[in-house]
């Protein structure tokens, strides 16, 4: 069976920007757009217009200077936005404006004070009026997560009657378990006509950590495109993030589908999102984070050390990483202590070794931290070795055996 492109919707720039400390000016927005085209992203949502005249700027300016992906504009299902989105995307090659409206029963009742029947007509007008400017209008139910799937259903069918190309569910709160969710997804695709006419999108978050495992149940069950954010940046815990969804789908052949991203470029666009914005990335945080690449336990380093697939299910060069890492803490092994020697050209014999690693040992235990090449030749220039005359290697002197001491 041929496998099925999903389409990444990046909304680093929108979802990802509303993080409070993470707003970023028009030149950082389009440094970050720049980047998320050669990355190979489908759309770029490129910011919500009407919310300020530099959000506006920033997206008239990407609009000039991207060529390949989509570039969206967010707007609520408001005459006024609509029309500052289609005004700042006059310049897109390929433009599309995502309008919506919440339809969960919460927000129908406390955030518009409004009926159900209200919210489907201002959610057709909203479609009907965006396709005055666009021929691509991508309809969200805010709260979908939430939203009864009947109503959900009759909604989607009703923005599609009017000329919706695509419908986003979003899981606005991350209330959704992936089997639920996925079954949403599953709802939609066999309960509304004209579903198979357009593209369905998942938007998770992440308040209980689903919005990956909610993104990936949502395309196993027929959704066609994934809003994401670069190191899953985005609103409170943040929303579904592009490196995991896409290495997901990379590593799981089974799943029979692709994306367009170039892997290799994961890396340095997250530094580069990471140092616009200011919100550093934890390290263990999968696929980015300084960790996720660094091996520090004893067992774990001998595995590495002797076949790297032991213990390594994703190669670092796929991600844009060199190599990974053998840290030296307390926790490591004689074998990634003799490793880290050798790399610095000094191959201990099982003598010396024996020697250094109890001199190691104490030494990373009262450090409680990393240690760095510096500090391994310091513990070998203050150690005794010199006096019992045990030879070392020096790697740089063609493996000529020599005393160093
Ligand atoms: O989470 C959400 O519901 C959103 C919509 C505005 C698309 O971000
Ligand atoms: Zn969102």
């Amino acid at each position: 069976m041929e496998k099925r492109r999903i389409q990444i919707f990046d909304t680093t720039l929108r979802d990802g920007e509303q993080v409070p400390g993470a707003q970023l000016n028009t030149k950082k927005k389009l440094k970050i757009a720049k980047q998320l085209e050669v990355l190979g992203v489908d759309i770029i949502e490129a910011g919500f217009p009407a919310s300020s005249p530099g959000d506006y700027k920033s997206v008239h300016d990407i609009c000039k200077s991207i060529k390949n992906p989509i570039i969206c504009a967010l707007s609520r299902a408001v005459k006024k936005d609509i029309e500052i989105a289609a005004s700042s995307l006059k310049y897109a090659k390929r433009s599309r404006i995502h309008t919506g409206i919440g339809t969960s029963d919460c927000h129908i009742r406390y955030k518009f004070n409004s009926t159900p029947e209200k919210i489907m007509s201002i959610a057709i007008e909203a479609v009907k009026y965006a396709k005055k400017f666009v021929e691509d209008v991508e309809f969200y139910a805010e709260d979908a997560g939430r939203t009864k799937n009947d109503f959900l259903a009759k909604i989607c069918e009703n923005v599609i009657k009017n000329g919706a190309t695509v419908i986003n569910i979003p899981d606005t709160t991350g209330a959704c378990l992936p089997e639920e969710y996925g079954e949403k997804i599953h709802f939609l695709k066999e309960n509304v006509k004209g579903i198979h006419k357009i593209v369905l999108s998942t938007h998770c978050h992440n308040d209980l950590g689903l919005a990956t495992a909610n993104s990936l149940k949502g395309i196993i069950n027929g959704a066609q495109q994934v809003e994401c954010t670069i190191n899953g940046i985005g609103e409170r815990a943040g929303n579904t993030s592009l490196e995991e969804i896409v290495m997901i789908i990379k590593q799981n052949k089974y799943l029979n589908l692709y994306t367009n991203i170039n892997t290799q470029l994961i890396t340095p666009t997250s530094h580069l999102v990471s140092k616009c914005t200011g919100i550093k990335v934890q390290v263990n945080k999968a696929i980015v984070g300084v960790n996720a690449f660094s091996h520090s336990s004893g067992i774990h380093q001998d595995g590495i050390i002797k076949k790297k697939e032991t213990y390594e299910y994703i190669n670092p060069k796929d991600v844009g990483i060199e190599k990974s890492l053998i840290i030296l803490t307390a926790r490591s092994g004689r074998a990634a202590l003799y490793y880290r020697y050798k790399k610095l050209g000094y191959f201990l014999n099982k003598t010396s070794l024996k020697l250094i690693y109890s001199i190691f040992l104490k030494y990373a235990d009262k450090q409680q931290k990393e240690i760095t090449d510096k500090e391994l030749k310091k513990i070998l220039k203050n150690s005794n070795l010199h006096k019992k005359e045990i030879k070392i290697l020096n790697h740089s002197r063609n493996r000529k055996i020599i005393n160093v001491f």
